[in-house]
């Protein structure tokens, strides 16, 4: 790769590379849209099936897609260009980054929005309008909020005016700090609430559902909603754990450093699914309900507590923070690709792109109110863009990327650069990607969309 084309900041501590891949993996995934995944595909059958996804599935794509960043130190971009022109790689393959950046934009699209709902949220606890909320009155807040698309509007524009400005900087600086602090503290938060909420929800009902599981909801269905979703979760699939990869230093292994990044956001996942469904048990809320549960359900919680509104406020900001340095990694790869090949600023080459997904963003807001059309399959836009960006494109171009590091890439030239970490370690991951993770994958992903 010529030198000009590399990328300049190398990560200076291994655990730099941590934060900044667990800030992409740790978001609204994690404590929005986990736990009404849980609710709606039946609880212990979707965990056991998610758990296994994430490490069968997700775990090796992962590693994948970082050692292929860290040996190019490129953008997945001219990564793929580069070896198709030495003719490593066929020409065809090129699409493939394009799949995965364009994935990211659109799932910027709702993303943003859903960002919106939080930022929206932290106002609300300020100005006290979390206060003194039961169920029906926490869900005809929500409801309000939905109907009102100039608020949802300006809260989505005020969120992806903060991405457009931290990407616009260069990801190294913008990245790290935020996440060095958030991270321990959400952990931290989200376990003190767990406890409490099991303490004075219906703790015993919750775990059952969580853990118990009931054989009649395991199906491929389930399965590639897991999959999708553990995709979704991890980030992976988008090129952005490639950009990552690409700033990690030798010394650093990367098996390690991405089991780290997977735990942590398993771990962040159940403590957000041990806080909703006590509450939902206790209050009457229904687990079903769909992308509303988080935002109907924690106010309640808050509520509850001593200096709830406090708790509440912090929350929140953690939850925008979150999904902050999550999307961030959405607009990278074309970013960074528009920097190096064409020279483009990053900040103009954000601002134009960041522009689209706002454009693309008012649709999803009003998806949600005045055009609550079903478009498609009964689907309104919100719908039709999270489903198809979870449930077909990441699926697809997790494969593609995975496929291309361990069948199409000759295996010298990744063996020698993760090989001298441990070599065990390149055996397990190298035969588990080709033999395992993918097949099982495009299994699962065939399987789902015909309906198995
Ligand atoms: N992993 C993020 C989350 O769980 C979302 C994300 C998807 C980030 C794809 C980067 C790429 O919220």
């Amino acid at each position: 790769m010529p030198e000009s084309r590399c990328l300049q900041g190398i990560w200076s501590s291994p655990w730099i590379f941590i934060f900044a891949a667990a800030g992409s993996a740790i978001g609204l995934g994690n404590i929005w849209k986990f736990p009404y995944m849980l609710g709606g595909n039946g609880g212990g059958a979707f965990l056991l099936i998610y758990c296994l996804c994430l490490i069968v599935v997700g775990l090796p794509m992962l590693m994948a897609e970082v050692a292929l960043g860290r040996t190019v130190r490129s953008n997945p971009v001219d990564t793929v260009n580069d070896l198709a022109e030495r003719r490593v790689v066929s020409k065809y393959w090129v699409v493939v980054p394009y799949l995965a950046g364009l994935t990211g934009l659109l799932i910027l699209s709702f993303y943003s929005v859903i960002a919106g709902w939080a930022l929206a949220y932290s106002h609300r606890a300020v100005t006290g309008e979390l206060e003194h909320l039961d169920k029906l009155q926490s869900e005809a807040l929500f409801q309000g909020f939905l109907n009102n698309p100039v608020e949802m509007l300006l809260w989505h524009s005020v969120f992806m005016a903060l991405v457009v400005l931290v990407v616009g900087q260069a990801v190294t600086r913008g990245l790290s700090n935020v996440v060095r602090v958030l991270l321990p503290t959400l952990i931290f938060m989200l376990l003190l609430l767990s406890i409490y909420a099991l303490v004075v929800g219906s703790g015993s009902e919750a775990i059952r559902f969580m853990f118990r599981l009931d054989w009649s909801q395991v199906t491929f269905e389930v399965a590639l909603s897991a999959i999708g979703h553990a995709l979704f979760s991890l980030g992976v699939g988008l090129g952005a754990m490639f950009s990552y990869g690409a700033y990690m230093s030798k010394r650093m292994s990367i098996a390690k450093a991405c089991t780290i990044v997977v735990s942590l956001d398993l771990v962040v996942s159940i403590l957000a699914a041990l806080i909703i469904f006590p509450l939902t048990f206790e209050f009457g809320i229904d687990v079903d309900s769909g992308p509303s549960l988080p935002f109907v359900t924690l106010p309640i919680i808050f509520d509850l507590l001593p200096a709830g509104q406090v708790i509440g406020l912090v929350f929140f900001v953690l939850l925008v923070l979150a999904a902050l340095t999550s999307a961030i990694s959405m607009l990278e790869l074309f970013v960074s690709w528009m920097h190096e090949r064409f020279y483009i600023g990053r900040l103009k080459a954000s601002f134009m792109l960041g522009l689209a997904v706002w454009f693309v963003g008012i649709a999803v807001v009003l998806s949600f109110n005045h055009w609550d059309a079903k478009i498609l399959f009964g689907l309104n836009l919100f719908e039709l863009i999270d489903g198809t960006t979870s449930l077909i494109l990441l699926p697809i171009a997790a494969i593609a990327l995975s496929t291309l590091v361990a069948w199409v890439i000759p295996e010298p030239m990744l063996k020698n650069e993760m090989i001298a970490q441990n070599p065990r370690h390149f055996y397990w991951w190298y035969t588990t990607l080709k033999y395992v993770s993918i097949p099982a994958a495009v299994l699962i992903t065939v399987a789902g969309w015909i309906g198995v």
